[in-house]
């Protein structure tokens, strides 16, 4: 695991944007899975400002709410058609969303695995971390091996998104569809992305912590290319920042990208 700790959340957003944005410029049919909520909404704007052509490239999103349809403003498909589909030259034929409407959830859990196989894998995987230390929708004790399903979502989490739904936590779905922590660990690539106070805890257990199926996220330090972008206070509760900037400042891998370092420390 890579650990790389900027001074701002700009800084953290601008960095993650241009590492998907190097992804798909190296690759152009790449397969991206995507994350949604607030923190992702800054690199959306960034990766549509960079111009970057989405025109080859197809997406996974991780999670969808069950019983929303695609057009409601709140649901992820919605959020994604607003935030980055309609905004790029991506083939929307290319782009996935769990469907959180279907009649049988188990099948269209199954097959949504089965589309991610189809294309090959996940080539990067974008992640968030909910303050209940979630990835995707994966609630505590999902299990560290689970598959796309549906999980009910804690109180804490439909406190979390009740922004979204006039401030109301009742009004949030009480369930999603969620690719699971063993599907995303099947991706090639992992890059999460944390900021602010709020995270500062739940971030540091994850990295730091034991793995546990208590805190999904922990389950990264199973995968062996995973790099976490934070901003100054999400990384500010770290035991071990000082040898994580150290590994960043000194690992020849990021010799030819110094530029994103640059972005990194200003
Ligand atoms: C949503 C998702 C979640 C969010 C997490 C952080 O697709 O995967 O795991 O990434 O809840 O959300 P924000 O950024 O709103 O704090």
């Amino acid at each position: 695991m890579e650990v790389v700790v900027c001074p701002s959340s700009e800084a953290a957003v601008t960095l993650t944007a241009r590492l998907v944005e190097a992804e798909i410029r190296a690759r152009p049919t790449a397969v991206l899975g995507l994350a949604t909520g607030r923190t992702m909404e800054d690199v959306y704007a960034a990766l549509v400002a960079s111009g970057a052509s989405f025109a080859g490239v197809t997406t996974f999103n991780l999670d969808e709410y069950v019983g929303l349809p695609p057009d409601d403003p709140n649901a992820y498909a919605a959020y994604m058609a607003h935030h980055l589909f309609a905004r790029t030259d991506i083939d929307p034929d290319n782009t996935h969303l769990p469907d959180g409407m279907a009649d049988d959830i188990a099948r269209a859990a199954e097959d949504y695995e089965a589309r991610i196989t189809a294309a090959g894998g996940i080539d990067l995987q974008l992640l968030g971390i909910g303050e209940t230390g979630h990835i995707g929708f994966n609630e505590p004790l999902s299990s560290l091996r689970s598959r796309t399903r549906d999980k009910i979502l804690t109180p804490t989490t439909r406190a979390q998104n009740a922004a979204m739904f006039g401030g109301d936590p009742e009004r949030v779905p009480a369930r999603a569809l969620t690719m699971g922590v063993g599907t995303i660990l099947e991706s090639r690539r992992l890059l999460l992305l944390a900021c602010g106070q709020a995270k500062a805890e739940v971030v540091a257990r994850a990295i730091e912590g034991p793995v546990t199926a208590a805190i999904s996220a922990s389950a990264i330090q199973f995968h062996n290319a995973c790099q976490v972008v934070l901003d100054a206070e999400a990384a500010s509760a770290l035991q071990g920042r000082d040898y994580y900037d150290f590994i960043v400042c000194n690992e020849p891998k990021w010799d030819p990208h110094r530029d994103l370092l640059e972005i990194a420390s200003t």
